[in-house]
C-alpha cells in the first residue's frame, strides 16, 4: 500500500512533519512534483531540518526518489546532500532520469520574468529558484532531463538549440544585456554544458539517477511500503489552484501517479492524506477570501485598505505560528480556515484522511472563525470558482467556535485525542464532518512526539 500526502491548501501545512510521523513504518520516499521552492521542516527530539529536495523520510534514514514530475537543481541538491551530512545523516537520495533539470537561465529568467510583471503588479511572488521556466521548457519539448546530464552529447545538443534562444529572450524580449546579468555564464553554452556534465558524472558515480517508476514498482514487489511526498498545496496547483498565483505543477494526488510512473490504480488503492493547517497562510500574491489584516507587498490592494481591522488576530496567528518566511524573514499572511478551499482540495485528491495541524496555535483566542460558504453575487458557493478573479470577490459566510486556552500540548499528545481540549475537538469534527474524512492526526506542536495520533494508515 502507498501513502501519499497532500498539501489542502496554500502550501506550509506542515506536510513534511507527517511524513517523518508516518514514515517510521515505509521503506521509500518519493517527492512528485515540485523542486527546490519546497522547504519541509522535521523536528526530531528538538532537532529542526529544514528540507527542500531531499524527501522528508531522510530524517529516519529512508530511501528518498525525486519522481520524473519533480524539477531538480543539481546544485542545490548536491549542497543539501552535503549540508544533511555535516549534520550526521546519510541522505540515501535516487533521482528519476525523466525528471527534468532546473539549469542556471531557468533562475535567471524566473527572476527577470517577476521583475517585469511587478511593473504592473502582477507578480506571482515566487520563490526565484526557476521552477516555472523550468516546467514552461518541459512543457515546450526543449528541457534537458537527468538522463540528459550522462550523456555529454545529447547534453551539448540540447545546450547548443535551447541556450541561445535563452538569451535572446533577455535580449530581444526584455531588452537587457546578458553581459549586464548577475550570473551572466548562465547563458554560455561551454559553461553551462562543463558544469553540468560534471554533475551527471557525480550522479552516476554515486549511483543515483534511476526509472522512478520502475524503481518504486521493484520496491513495492519487494513488499517495501512507498510513501509520497507532495509538494505545495491544492490552491497553488496549476491545474486545480487559483491560477495564475500557482506554482507550475501539480501537488493535488494525480500527480502522484503522473509524477513517479506509479499507477493511479496503485495511488488510489493506498491512503490519501490530506494536511490542513489549522488556519491558513500565504506566502506570495493572489487572492485570500479569509485574509486576516494584510502584508504589503503580497495582499492584493493592501495600497488602498491598508492592513484592516483584524490585524491583532493575524498578529497573533502570525507570531504563535511563527509565520514568516525561512528565508527572508517576511511576514507571511494568515486567514481563517476555508471550508470552501477544503471540500475542493478534498475533491480533488480523494483524501482517506486529514492531518489537522497547528492546532496548539490557535489556542488563547475567544474565538476561532471558519468560513463555511462564501457568497458570490448573490449566490451561495461550498467549493472555489474556477477564476481568481471570481475567487477575489467571494465573502465568505463564517461560522464562529469557541476558543480553546493553551495546555500541556506534549501531555495532550501522549494521552490521545480526547486530552483535546473540548472546543478544538468541536472545532476537528465540524472540519472532519464537512469533508466527510476521518481525522488521522492533530499536530499541537512542531515536534516529531507532539502529534495526537488517532489513525496509523501503515
Ligand atoms: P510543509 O512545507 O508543509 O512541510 O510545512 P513547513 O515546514 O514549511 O511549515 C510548517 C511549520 O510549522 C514548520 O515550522 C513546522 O515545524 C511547524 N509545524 C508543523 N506542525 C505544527 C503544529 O501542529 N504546531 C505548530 N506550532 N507548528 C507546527
Ligand atoms: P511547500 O512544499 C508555500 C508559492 C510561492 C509563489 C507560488 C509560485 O514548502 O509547502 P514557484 O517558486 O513555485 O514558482 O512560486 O507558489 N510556493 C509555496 N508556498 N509553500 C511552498 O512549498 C511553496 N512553493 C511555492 O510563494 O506564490
Ligand atoms: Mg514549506
Amino acid at each position: 500500500m502507498t501513502v501519499t500526502i497532500v498539501g489542502a491548501q496554500l502550501g506550509d501545512e506542515g506536510k513534511g512533519g507527517v511524513v517523518d510521523l508516518y514514515g517510521d513504518a515505509a521503506d521509500v520516499v518519493a517527492r512528485y512534483q515540485g523542486g527546490d521552492n519546497a522547504g519541509h521542516t522535521v523536528v526530531e527530539d528538538g532537532t529542526e531540518y529544514k528540507l527542500s529536495l531531499v524527501p522528508s523520510g531522510a530524517v529516519r534514514g529512508k530511501v528518498g526518489v525525486l519522481g520524473n514530475g519533480c524539477v531538480v537543481n543539481p546544485r542545490t541538491l548536491f549542497e543539501e546532500i552535503e549540508a544533511l551530512r555535516e549534520r550526521g545523516l546519510d541522505p540515501d537520495v535516487r533521482v528519476a532520469r525523466r525528471a527534468h533539470v532546473i539549469m542556471p537561465y531557468h533562475r535567471v529568467l524566473d527572476g527577470i520574468e517577476e521583475e517585469v510583471k511587478s511593473e504592473s503588479d502582477q507578480e506571482v511572488g515566487t520563490t526565484g529558484r526557476g521552477i516555472g521556466p523550468t516546467y514552461e521548457d518541459k512543457a515546450g519539448r526543449r528541457g534537458v532531463r537527468i538522463g540528459d546530464l550522462l550523456d555529454p552529447d545529447t547534453l551539448r545538443e540540447r545546450l547548443e538549440y535551447v541556450v541561445p534562444q535563452k538569451r535572446a529572450v533577455v535580449e530581444d524580449v526584455y531588452g537587457l544585456d546578458v553581459a549586464d546579468l548577475e550570473d551572466p555564464e548562465a547563458f554560455d553554452v561551454d559553461a553551462v554544458f562543463e558544469e553540468y556534465r560534471e554533475y551527471g558524472q557525480r550522479l552516476a558515480e554515486q549511483g543515483m539517477p534511476v526509472e522512478s517508476g520502475a524503481f518504486l514498482a521493484d520496491a513495492r514487489d519487494d513488499g517495501q511500503t512507498v510513501m509520497l511526498e507532495g509538494a505545495q498545496g491544492t490552491l497553488i496547483d496549476i491545474d486545480h489552484g487559483n491560477y495564475p498565483y500557482v506554482t507550475s505543477s501539480n501537488p493535488t494526488a494525480g500527480g502522484a501517479a503522473t509524477g513517479t510512473g506509479l499507477s493511479p490504480g496503485v495511488i488510489g488503492d493506498g491512503e490519501v492524506i490530506g494536511i490542513v493547517k489549522g488556519y491558513l497562510s500565504r506566502v506570495g500574491s493572489g487572492p485570500m477570501p479569509t485574509e486576516l489584516g494584510g502584508v504589503e507587498g503580497d495582499t492584493p490592494g493592501y495600497d488602498e485598505q491598508g492592513a484592516g481591522e483584524n490585524e491583532e488576530t493575524a498578529t497573533y496567528i502570525r507570531e504563535e505560528g511563527g509565520e514568516y518566511g525561512t528565508v527572508t524573514g517576511r511576514p507571511r499572511r494568515v486567514g481563517w480556515l476555508d471550508m470552501p478551499m477544503l471540500r475542493h482540495a478534498t475533491r480533488a485528491s480523494g483524501f482517506t484522511g486529514l492531518a489537522v495541524n497547528h492546532v496548539d496555535v490557535l489556542a488563547g483566542l475567544d474565538e476561532v472563525r471558519v468560513a463555511h460558504t462564501y457568497d458570490l453575487d448573490g449566490e451561495t458557493r461550498e467549493s472555489v470558482p474556477a477564476t481568481t478573479e471570481e475567487w477575489g470577490r467571494c465573502e465568505p459566510n463564517y461560522r464562529t467556535f469557541d476558543g480553546w486556552a493553551d495546555a500541556d500540548w506534549s501531555a495532550v499528545a501522549d494521552e490521545g485525542y480526547e486530552a483535546l481540549p473540548a472546543n478544538a475537538r468541536a472545532y476537528l469534527e465540524y472540519v472532519s464532518d464537512e469533508l466527510d474524512t476521518p481525522i488521522y492526526a492533530v499536530g499541537v506542536g512542531p515536534g516529531r512526539d507532539d502529534t495526537v495520533v488517532v489513525e496509523r494508515p501503515l
